[in-house]
């Protein structure tokens, strides 16, 4: 059976967790193969809030492997503390996951230097989560990572962190003017937080490798989302991994040939967090309407997010790049009630016209949007199950979409509940729709 991908095709917080939630009940294993604590995203299910922010999605169900990459920056205190909520909620979580052993810690000198590079008076600060996950990955291209492997081995654990925590300790005195960590209390914390994270740590690469040759379902769970990929988005503002397709292969320890349907989730608008060129944005009641109707406040961070029309340029480059077999457009519903609602189509770039999405981001910098607008609806379209129930002019933006980025639309989801969903292949639509049930990310 081929892999499945779900795919973040904007800036993240596409509604991402709601569509995994949803068909991870076809998987047999899910993987988070990239990033860290910096995703976030919450699922409601019979009244309970389970907070997501490391934990694949498949970990409320039972009889799933879930399974944390070799590509991850864990923070192992974070990843306990989610273990611990969710066990004391009565799901065996221990049960249930494996970590990989290649995959790298985020120690507590990464959130350190995390926060006091954001805050430093010289260069662009990015915005980012404060997770510590761009100096995690730092130190990994550095070859000065701490990894799982290392974690759970005492004298290999104390050897890392002397080398580190000196250099680190110089770094956040001497250039950002901070304070000191120590090395003692350091090292006695992350041992402690390795013990109990032992019996997890494994080989993920081969148990995933094992799983796809006996045809098990394997499910990858992106985060973040392509225009956020720190190679393909609008770099520098972007996380620090490759958080799309091209991200999979290495950071879960399989081929790309094995990665079969990919599911590109867009919302049908866009939101961004933190800072960087956004060229479909909007500051008027019409950002406020999605702001407030979408809920759209970082999971992780709580901050507000930036808000704009669906820019096809993006969500085109993103299918190109991805080659996405179905999308799943979110969040249909917050759009009821804007007389009118808009595309960008392309933008002007110093006086001329670009359809395509330049990857040059001064240049994306510089874009002014080219909106075209289409009628809206006024209907509340939270209710309807049925494709052919959707309001013609919401019917039509999502054609117009699916039709400019060349991608057929897979998943309708108008609303945060998993009942709330269409299927253009009702052979997908989740056995256990859960009416209670609701996520947002
Ligand atoms: P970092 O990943 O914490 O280093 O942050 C880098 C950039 O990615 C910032 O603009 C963050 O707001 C953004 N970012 C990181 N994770 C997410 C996410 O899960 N959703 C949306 N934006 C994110």
């Amino acid at each position: 059976m081929p892999a499945t991908s779900v795919i973040g095709a904007q800036w993240g917080d596409e509604g991402k967790g709601k569509i995994i939630d949803l068909i991870t009940d076809q998987a047999d294993v899910v993987v988070r193969f990239q990033g860290g604590a910096n995703a976030g995203h919450t699922v409601i299910v019979e009244g309970n809030k389970f907070v997501f922010h490391l934990l694949p999605s498949g970990v409320l169900r039972e009889g799933k492997l879930n399974v944390l990459g070799g590509g991850l920056v864990i923070d192992p205190a974070q990843l306990l503390s989610e273990i611990d909520q969710f066990t004391e909620r009565g799901i065996d979580v221990m049960s249930r996951l494996a970590v990989a052993g290649n995959a790298h810690c985020v120690m507590p000198y990464h959130k350190t230097l995390d926060a006091l590079r954001e805050g430093r008076k010289a260069g662009v600060p990015i915005g980012t989560t404060g997770r510590g996950i761009g100096p995690a990955y730092a130190d990994k291209a550095h070859r000065a990572g701490i990894r799982m492997y290392d974690l759970i081995d005492e004298q290999r654990l104390r050897a890392r962190l002397e080398a580190n925590v000196e250099e680190k300790n110089r770094f956040i005195t001497q250039v950002y003017e901070g304070e000191a960590l120590d090395l003692e209390q350091v090292f006695a914390d992350a041992w402690a937080l390795g013990q109990r994270l032992a019996p997890l740590v494994t080989d993920t690469g081969r148990v995933l490798r094992a799983a796809l040759d006996d045809g098990k379902h394997v499910f990858f769970e992106g985060a973040q989302g392509v225009m956020l990929d720190i190679d393909h988005g609008t770099y520098p503002f972007v996380t620090s991994s490759n958080s799309d397709t091209l991200g999979i292969a290495a950071g879960a320890g399989v081929s790309p040939r094995r990665i079969g349907h990919q599911i590109g989730v867009v919302k049908a608008y866009c939101t961004r967090v933190g800072a960087g060129p956004f060229p479909s944005e909007l500051f008027d009641a019409q950002a406020d309407h999605l702001r407030e109707g979408g809920g759209e406040f970082g999971a992780t961070t709580g901050r507000p997010r930036r808000c704009g029309w669906f820019d096809v340029p993006v969500a085109r480059y993103a299918a190109q790049l991805c080659e996405f077999d179905g999308l799943a457009i979110t969040k249909l519903d917050v759009m009821s009630g804007m007389p009118e609602v808009g595309l960008v189509t392309a933008y002007e770039i110093d006086g001329e016209t670009v359809d395509e999405y330049p990857v040059d981001t001064t240049l994306v910098e510089r874009a002014k949007p080219i909106i075209e607008m289409f009628p809206g609806w006024t209907e509340n379209v939270s209710a309807v199950r049925d494709v052919a129930d959707l309001p013609e002019t919401c019917r039509a933006f999502v054609d117009e979409i699916c039709s400019r980025v060349g991608v057929p639309w897979e998943i309708l989801s108008v609303g945060p509940g998993r009942e709330s969903t269409m299927f253009r292949n009702p052979a997908r639509r989740t056995a256990d729709p859960t009416p209670a049930g609701g996520v947002s990310s």
